[in-house]
């Protein structure tokens, strides 16, 4: 739906935009200004400025800028349309009159929803009855809680091929209302219009706006096919729907984060078991209406299919879909399970902090590509190898976005040089290994991502046992990234905690870590093996050493991102000549030599 400017204008009058901000950040009047520490990004000091006069927000630190509208699409993952109504709502100010046409497919489309409600309904209650009891063991069996069962509004479409419709009649919908909902599918010959769904579990599906619009079905016993999808219809479309997406949309605002899962019941196991910022899509492949969606809410939306080749598969195309659509620190995580599990079995098995635990392994979408091409593969010689390489130029040149393409050039391009270093060193010129499941998550070279964390645990531990040090270096602490994501939160909250409380000790800063949700990463940082490869990182080991290692390890980052903003300005430079570009790169080289140089 289109609105009038001159409404959206008068909206944005209406409503002040530290009125909306000032719930989710304590904002402080300078001026004509407000300022306050910016919700999208990690800052201790304030860069986030909301002006009421010119009716806008901006962050000097990230970047972060727009109006009331788009600051609810950003902080509540909002949709534009929801945004607008949201605030309609506050400010009291009347949606308009849409054209005759848009209102009256809008009534239309309400009165479709209504049948799809009272459906939905009508499946729930054949739970509870005697012909519902098969379901409702089948779904008891499967795990699920009777508060679950409700909570998703499980439900049973019973047998007989026109109960529905009977129902239905008695309530004055009509064949054609149930028909265009997808609930009737017309007879071919002169028979009477049969239910589309029977004896099958019923999964409804919401929109976004957490009304059912469709019903996933399953069957109790063996058949073909075991899962059903409502057919598609104007407001049903398998392709731009998430199950789950309003529940998980609120959690995933409180933590940043999403998983995709491929089926119904996954998700439902995994919000039974507390983890609630889950999706799952109608058994297609994802689509990039539905990455876009999971982008709303989540930088890096974590994907963890079934641990079979159909699992695999889906995780490949996916990786392939995103690539064009790639953007500097939004992509896709993948986690590949162990053959034969899916998260529902998971959680069974090991409960929610054993998957929690297998996703904290995820792989990043670059080693996707890597496994795609490489997995089961042979190099022997040396016309495969460069078929190799024009393969994943392939791939990085799908990327749209320069600066993501440039650094998947560089990636790949390291990652094939080491590969196949490592096979002349090995004399050995196949493929080692074999399944994503244990090759992705440590990368083909086994150790490469997991020496980088151990060196992120080690720059952590000596942060927590020689706490003391961080306040001399708490500025470039903070402009180091770890690519372990929880590591890098917990880097944040020490920084955060050191310059709100100086005198804090070692230990009280533990406990605060553990009380804070780090305790499992704390367990693997202040750790005996952390210790034998870096023994001034221990505690009570000397404090001059300690605080030159720690200089060393802040002064390594320094480099490495002045590198890769080298780097990066020189392609751009190459690019396009002009002063800009050339001033930018000369800056970033004479930072360089300023700082020792590389
Ligand atoms: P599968 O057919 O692999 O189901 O579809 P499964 O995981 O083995 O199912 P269970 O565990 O025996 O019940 C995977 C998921 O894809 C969705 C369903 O959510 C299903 O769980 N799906 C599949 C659809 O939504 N529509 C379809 O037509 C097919
Ligand atoms: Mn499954």
């Amino acid at each position: 739906m289109a609105f009038p400017n001159q409404f959206l204008d008068e909206l944005r009058a209406r409503v002040r935009v530290s009125e909306i901000v000032s719930p989710k950040v304590r904002l402080v009047q300078r001026g004509q200004e407000f300022t306050g520490l910016c919700p999208f990004h990690n800052e201790k000091t304030p860069s986030f400025t909301v002006n009421d006069i010119k009716g806008f927000f901006h962050c000097f630190g990230c970047g972060a800028h727009g109006d009331v509208i788009s600051f609810l699409m950003q902080s509540d993952g909002l949709g534009f349309l929801e945004s607008v109504e949201k605030l309609a709502e506050i400010s009291g100010l009347p949606i308009p009159e849409t054209s005759i046409h848009e209102k009256k497919a809008m009534k239309e489309h309400a009165d479709l929803q209504q049948v799809i409600e009272k459906s939905c309904a009508w499946y729930q209650m054949q739970l509870s009855q005697p012909t519902g009891k098969e379901a409702m063991d089948y779904l008891l069996k499967r795990g699920f809680s009777e508060d679950t069962i409700k909570k998703f509004r499980l439900g049973f479409a019973p047998s007989g091929r026109g109960l529905l419709r009977q129902v239905m009649e008695q309530h004055n919908i009509s064949n054609e209302q149930l028909i265009s909902c997808g609930l009737l599918k017309r007879s071919e010959g002169s028979g009477a219009d049969r239910d589309y769904f029977f004896n099958r579990v019923i999964f409804p599906i919401a929109d976004r706006r957490n009304k059912v619009v469709g019903f996933g079905g399953r069957l109790i016993g063996d058949g073909q096919p075991k899962y059903l999808n409502s057919p598609e219809t104007s407001f049903f479309q398998k392709g731009k729907v998430l199950y789950n997406w309003p529940q998980a949309r609120k959690a995933a605002a409180e933590n940043g984060s999403v998983i995709v899962v491929e089926g119904y019941t996954d998700v439902i196991s995994l919000s039974q078991a507390g983890i609630l910022n889950v999706v799952a899509p109608l058994g297609t492949a994802l689509t990039e209406e539905q990455i876009l969606l999971l982008w709303r809410i989540a930088d890096e939306p974590l994907l963890c299919f079934d641990g079979d080749n159909a699992g695999l598969r889906a995780s490949f195309r996916a990786a392939e879909r995103a690539l064009p659509m790639l953007k500097p620190g939004k992509s896709l995580k993948f986690i590949n399970l162990p053959e034969g599990e899916d998260p529902d079995s998971i959680i069974h098995k090991r409960t929610a902090q054993g998957l929690r635990l297998i996703m904290d392994k995820a792989s990043p979408l670059v080693d996707m590509i890597w496994a795609l091409e490489t997995n089961n593969k042979h190099f022997s010689t040396p016309e495969r190898r460069a078929e190799l390489e024009s393969k994943f130029n392939y791939h990085v040149n799908r990327i749209n976005d320069r600066s993501v393409q440039y650094h998947y050039r560089q990636s790949l391009r390291t990652k094939i040089k080491s590969f196949f270093q490592d096979k002349i060193n090995n004399r050995k010129y196949e493929n080692s290994f074999d399944r994503v499941s244990t090759s992705s998550q440590f990368g083909p070279r086994g150790d490469i991502l997991s020496l980088k964390e151990r060196q992120e645990m080690v720059l952590l531990s000596i942060l927590i046992n020689h706490n003391d040090l961080v306040h001399g270096l708490v500025e470039e602490l903070a402009e180091i990234s770890l690519s372990n994501k929880d590591l890098d939160n917990m880097l944040r909250e020490i920084l955060n905690v050191t310059v709100d409380s100086p005198d804090l000790d070692s230990e009280a800063l533990q406990s605060h870590l553990v009380t804070n949700g780090f305790e499992s990463q704390l367990l693997g940082v202040l750790n005996k093996k952390i210790y034998r490869q870096a023994l001034f990182a221990a505690p009570g080991s000397s404090k001059d050493l300690a605080a030159s290692a720690l200089e060393e390890i802040v002064l390594s980052y320094r480099f490495k991102r002045l590198r890769v903003d080298r780097d990066v300005a020189k392609e751009e430079l190459a690019d396009e000549m002009n002063e800009e570009n050339s001033n930018k790169l000369l800056e970033i080289l004479r930072e360089q030599s300023g700082s020792g140089g590389i």
